[in-house]
C-alpha cells in the first residue's frame, strides 16, 4: 500500500542525512570512511550548558512549558537580540521551537496558500524547498552565481517576484556556499521588497557567529528597520554552541505572524523540551568564549581545505565568508573517466566516486539546486580534513580528464 500523500511524494529526505547514513553503512561493513556530509559542529556542547540542563531536570523543570517557550528563554533571546544584533523584540514577538527547522516549518504551514510562491536562493539549504513542498507551497529558485559570491542580487530578486510571491528566504552566512551580506547589500534587497508589501522576508541567521576574516554580521531586521514588521528572524543554538541534538531554535517577528506560528506549534509539539530550553538559556546567558573559539577553529579549517583545493586540478573554490562548508565547483571533472572506464557525468556521480574510491562522504550540489558542485563540511578535526583532502586529491588524480 502507498501511504504517501501526493503532497508528501514531492518531498525528499535531506541529502546530507542520506549521505551520512551511507557513510555509516559503509563503516559498518568495515570501510574506512571520513564523513564530511553532515553539517554539524564536531565539538562537544560546552560543559556549563550540560550542567544547566542537569540542574534544571533535578529542579523539576520537566513539565510542559508555555507553547512560545519558557519565560527565562524568551528573556534570554530578547537579551541576545538586543546585545548582539541591536534589535528589540518583546516576548509576544517570539517563539522557541524544536530547532530552526521547526520555526521555518511553522511559518510556512501557518502562512502559505496553495498557489503561493517562496523565493529561495540556490544553492540553498535543501529543507527550504522540501518544507515549502510539504505544506503545499511552490518553491521558486533563483540561481546565485559564483561571480556574485553566491549572493542574491536586487535585479535577480526583482525578476523573480510575481503576484504569488509570499516569502523570500535569505540565509546569512549561507549553507552551503558561505555567502555573506553586508548592510548595503541587504538594503539593496530591501529596496526591492519595499515595493511588494505582500512579501515576508525570512532571514535565517543560524550561522551568524561563524563568519570569517573579521567580517561584521548584520541582521536583516537591523539593516531594514522599516521592513521589520514583515521580517521573520530565524536563529538557534545548534551551530553557535554545538547543540544540534538539543533541538532549540527561535524566531522573532511581528506578533500576528508569531501568533499563527504558535497555533501550528500547539498541534505539532506543544513546545520544545523543557530541559533543552534550560540548556539554551545558559548557552545564551552564560560565558561566550567557546563561540569565538569555535569560529577560530572553523576559519582555520576553512583555510586548510581551501589550500588543499588549490592543488586539486579540476576543483574551484573561493574562500567562503562564513558557515562551515566548502562548496567546490567541479565542472572541469564532468565527463572524466574512472579507471574502470565509467564516466563521471554529474556531481552526484562524483560524490559517489569519492565515497567509494576515496572513502570520503560529500553531498552533491544537486541537493542544493546548483550543479556541478560538491559540498564538504569543514566541521571536522584538522587531522580528518587533511586526510580527507589528501584522499580526494589522490582519487581525482586517478580520473582521466577528456
Ligand atoms: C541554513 C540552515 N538553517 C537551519 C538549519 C536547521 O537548524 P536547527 O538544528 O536549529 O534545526 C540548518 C541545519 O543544517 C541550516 O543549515
Amino acid at each position: 500500500m502507498n501511504f504517501s500523500s501526493a503532497r508528501l511524494a514531492k518531498v525528499k529526505p535531506a541529502a546530507s542525512v542520506m549521505v551520512s547514513q551511507l557513510a555509516r553503512d559503509l563503516k559498518a561493513q568495515g570501510r574506512d570512511i571520513i564523513d564530511l556530509g553532515l553539517g554539524q559542529p564536531d565539538f562537544d556542547t560546552p560543559a556549563h550548558i550540560i550542567d544547566a540542563a542537569h540542574q534544571a531536570a533535578l529542579a523539576g523543570k520537566t513539565r510542559y512549558t508555555p507553547m512560545r517557550g519558557t519565560t527565562e528563554l524568551c528573556d534570554a533571546v530578547c537579551d541576545k537580540f538586543r546585545r548582539e544584533n541591536g534589535l528589540d523584540y518583546a516576548h509576544n514577538e517570539m517563539i522557541v521551537s524544536n530547532g530552526a527547522k521547526q520555526i521555518i516549518f511553522n511559518a510556512m504551514l501557518a502562512t502559505l496558500e496553495p498557489a503561493d510562491e517562496v523565493i529561495m536562493c540556490a544553492p540553498f539549504f535543501g529543507s527550504y524547498r522540501d518544507i515549502v513542498l510539504a505544506v503545499g507551497g511552490t518553491p521558486r529558485t533563483i540561481i546565485c552565481k559564483p561571480e556574485d559570491e553566491f549572493r542574491l542580487t536586487p535585479e535577480r530578486l526583482q525578476a523573480a517576484i510575481t503576484e504569488k510571491t509570499r516569502w523570500v528566504m535569505l540565509n546569512l552566512p549561507s549553507n552551503p556556499a558561505g555567502a555573506v551580506y553586508d548592510e548595503a547589500q541587504l538594503q539593496a534587497l530591501g529596496a526591492v521588497l519595499e515595493k511588494h508589501p505582500r512579501i515576508i522576508l525570512l532571514s535565517d541567521e543560524i550561522y551568524e557567529h561563524i563568519i570569517f576574516d573579521g567580517r561584521t554580521f548584520v541582521s536583516s531586521a537591523k539593516a531594514l528597520p522599516h521592513l521589520k514588521e514583515r521580517i521573520l528572524t530565524v536563529n538557534g543554538v545548534s551551530k553557535a554552541y554545538a547543540m544540534t541534538g538539543w533541538r532549540i531554535g527561535y524566531g522573532a517577528g511581528p506578533k500576528a505572524l508569531i501568533d499563527v506560528m504558535i497555533r501550528v506549534q500547539s498541534q505539532v509539539s506543544s513546545a520544545p523540551c523543557s530541559v533543552a530550553q534550560a540548556a539554551a538559556v545558559e548557552a545564551l546567558n552564560g560565558p561566550q568564549d567557546t563561540v569565538g573559539q569555535f569560529r577560530e577553529a572553523f576559519q582555520r579549517r576553512r583555510d586548510l581545505v581551501v589550500k588543499h583545493v588549490e592543488n586539486i586540478p579540476g576543483f574551484q573554490l573561493k574562500a567562503p565568508g562564513g558557515a562551515f562548508y566548502a562548496y567546490i565547483g567541479c565542472e572541469q571533472l564532468i565527463g572524466s573517466k574512472t579507471s574502470n572506464g565509467e564516466v563521471i557525468d554529474s556531481d552526484t556521480n562524483l560524490a559517489g566516486y569519492l565515497i567509494h574510491e576515496a572513502g570520503v562522504a560529500s553531498v552533491p550540489g544537486s541537493a542544493y539546486e546548483l550543479s556541478p558542485y560538491i559540498r564538504l563540511s569543514t566541521a571536522n578535526s584538522d587531522e580528518n580534513l587533511n586526510n580527507a583532502m589528501q584522499r580526494i586529491a589522490d582519487a581525482v588524480s586517478r580520473l582521466t580528464r577528456v
